[in-house]
């Protein structure tokens, strides 16, 4: 017995108290860890976001160092869990590859399962870290029938990412600082979002006492709805199909339908309703990757800038404070390197996972933490008794 709030999405409860990210949504503000995220995209890098987000501190020179170095010996997947790769179907969506894969990696790595021993739970975050990139790259490799690539411990983060979707064995793949600085800037603008669903999936996955691995394959699998981390995809899908500015009224005019289910992907957002910082940030990236590659006559980007224009323009949206987020321009800027929109969420997926399990760090040291059990109201039928199939 008790008496029980009922607030479906959650939208006016807090599931656990965090010191990572803080979100002001009318404000638009994000700092992970008190550091605004302009900033960190701006002067810092994804390795040391990720260690700031671990850690609660940017790291010295020294540290970031021996950090890097220890993400990078372990970016090599057992050789093994190629097999598993090749058990999918051949075009097979990376994302349903990834779930697959991340959770088969507590058979490979059972001695980082034991959540009880410190030790093994920072070897998990560091394996899981290292070598979601060499996940993401080879599930995009199998589902389109090209050799896998190892992972070069001589490039970047983001530069070996690249390297390890784009290269063939006949031909390395050259990669372009510009490029490599962008995907880093992808990854680092998704590192974290403090209690999003996915985030929120693998706190309450993790609060059973369940393995690390099995955690971020719960929280892989709910990001991948277009309500989430698809609305990349959903996104470029949508602009795709506009195909060209002239058609953007027809789109708006059917997003603001009520008996329409259309929605503008890449638009609104839960928290933010005032602009989302991480799409100012995204779409000056953007403009970079477009003018180094020469597509500024590209009609997707054509029609995205329109769209966002008319869209701003637009009394519904600004009354209902729809702005553009970051999957707005994270999608165009993907495309522009050549990556195929079924990519889209797993990029997001790995850059996520360092907040993923930054937070399940985080939860498994709270003294106060227990099993996740939320409640409901029931609205089904009052006791009743049961009758014979031949009574009914
Ligand atoms: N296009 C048209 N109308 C919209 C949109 C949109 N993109 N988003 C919200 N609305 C309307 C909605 O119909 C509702 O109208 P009314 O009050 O008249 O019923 C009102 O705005 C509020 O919408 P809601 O669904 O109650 O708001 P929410 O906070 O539950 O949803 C959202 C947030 C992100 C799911 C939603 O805005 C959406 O579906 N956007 C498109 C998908 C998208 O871009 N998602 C990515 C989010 S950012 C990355 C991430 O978090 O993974």
């Amino acid at each position: 017995a008790g008496v029980f709030t009922y607030d479906p999405g959650f939208t006016s409860t807090a599931s656990c108290d965090s010191t990572i990210t803080f979100i002001d949504g009318d404000k638009g503000e994000l700092l992970h860890r008190g550091y605004p995220i302009d900033q960190l995209a701006g002067k810092s890098h994804y390795l040391e976001v990720c260690y700031l987000l671990l850690y609660g501190e940017l790291p010295t020179a020294k540290e970031l160092e021996k950090f890097e170095n220890t993400i990078t010996r372990h970016t090599m997947l057992h050789e093994q869990m190629q097999y598993f790769f090749r058990g999918f179907r051949r075009d097979a969506h990376p994302m349903a590859t990834m779930v697959g894969v991340v959770g088969a990696m507590s058979a490979f790595y059972h001695d980082s399962t034991d959540i009880a021993d410190p030790r093994q739970r920072e070897i998990a975050s560091h394996r899981l870290i290292a070598k979601m990139p060499t996940i993401a790259a080879w599930a995009y490799k199998y589902s389109i029938g090209q050799p896998f690539v190892y992972p070069r411990n001589d490039l970047s983060y983001a530069a070996n990412f690249l390297h390890m979707c784009f290269s063939v064995p006949a031909e390395p793949y050259q990669v372009n600082p510009i490029l490599s600085r962008a995907m880093d800037r992808i990854f680092t603008l998704h590192a974290d979002h403090e209690q999003n669903a996915s985030t929120s999936t693998v706190r309450l996955a993790s609060s059973s006492g369940a393995n690390p691995f099995a955690c971020i394959a719960a929280g892989i699998a709910c990001l991948w709805g277009p309500a989430h981390g698809g609305a990349n995809q959903a996104c470029l899908e949508m602009l795709k199909e506009i195909g060209s500015p002239d058609r953007i009224p027809e789109y708006i005019a059917r997003a603001k339908d009520k008996n329409d289910p259309f929605r503008l992907m890449g638009f609104g957002h839960r928290v933010y309703k005032n602009f989302d910082p991480r799409a100012t940030v995204m779409k000056q990236s953007a403009d970079e990757v477009l003018d180094l590659l020469g597509v500024e006559n590209n009609p997707i980007l054509a029609t995205a800038k329109e769209l966002e224009k008319q869209a701003l323009e637009d009394d519904y949206f600004s009354e209902k404070k729809l702005f553009p987020n970051v999957d707005f321009y994270s999608g165009i800027i993907l495309e522009a390197m050549g990556f195929p929109t079924s990519m889209f969420t797993p990029i997001f997926a790995l850059s996520r996972t360092v907040g993923w399990v930054s937070q399940w760090k985080e939860q498994l040291a709270d003294p106060q933490h227990k099993i996740g059990r939320p409640r409901q109201l029931y609205l089904g039928s009052t006791a009743r008794d049961y009758v014979d199939i031949e009574n009914r």
